[in-house]
């Protein structure tokens, strides 16, 4: 039997899709071109909601584009805004928050996401996400901002209290290029101290 271990993005959506089912409530950090916010809002189905975020007009555009041509346009709200205004901008608590750093392929590298505003947003959508919610983070350690922001996660993952979130990181050890790595951190507030 053939198989493959695949890459952090496919990991993520593996474990989006146990925490994710109808009625969910999502927030997309990154919306770029809108692929992860069409999907997750086709996961969350008619009675969910996508919270999506850009600080480009363009992706945004896109993105809207693309859930209208799905006829999926209703289950998603999109801000034109940086995702460290997550904590001001989402309404309610949420099942899942997906973040896909780095930068939109095709457009200026210069708008990737940074590690200050990265770390405020991913502790927003930690402190919106609801008991046994899952937060994902693709982080693009093959240049030199990406393993700045990666080691960052690290050092932030590593310090959350064991007792309300279980955090891990899923990467290639061996191969070129330093391939993007997943973090995913589950929420469980009434877990026993261990
Ligand atoms: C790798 S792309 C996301 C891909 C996207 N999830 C998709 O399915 O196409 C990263 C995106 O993060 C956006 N970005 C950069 N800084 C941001 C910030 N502070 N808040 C929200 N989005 C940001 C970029 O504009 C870019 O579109």
């Amino acid at each position: 039997m053939s198989f493959d271990l695949k890459s952090a993005r496919h990991w993520a959506e593996e474990l989006l899709r146990q925490a994710v089912g109808p009625g969910a409530r999502i927030i997309d950090g990154t919306m770029g071109n809108g692929y992860d916010t069409l999907w997750l809002a086709q996961l969350a189905g008619d009675e969910g909601r996508v919270y999506a975020f850009d600080i480009q007009a363009e992706a945004v555009e896109r993105t809207r584009a693309r859930l209208r041509e799905a006829g999926v346009e209703n289950r998603a709200v999109l801000f034109h805004a940086g995702h460290e205004r997550i904590a001001e901008l989402v309404p309610e608590l949420v099942d899942a928050a997906v973040f896909n750093l780095g930068w939109l392929p095709g457009t200026d590298k210069a708008l990737r996401t940074r590690v200050e505003t990265t770390l405020i947003a991913v502790n927003a959508a930690l402190d919106k996400l609801k008991e046994g919610g899952l937060l994902t983070i693709c982080a693009y350690p093959g240049h030199e901002e990406g393993r700045v922001e990666r080691d960052a996660l690290m050092d932030w993952a590593r310090a959350l209290p064991p007792q309300r979130y279980d955090a891990m990181i899923r990467a290639y050890l061996n191969q070129p290029n330093d391939p993007p790595v997943l973090f995913a951190i589950k929420k469980n507030l009434s877990k026993k101290p261990r």
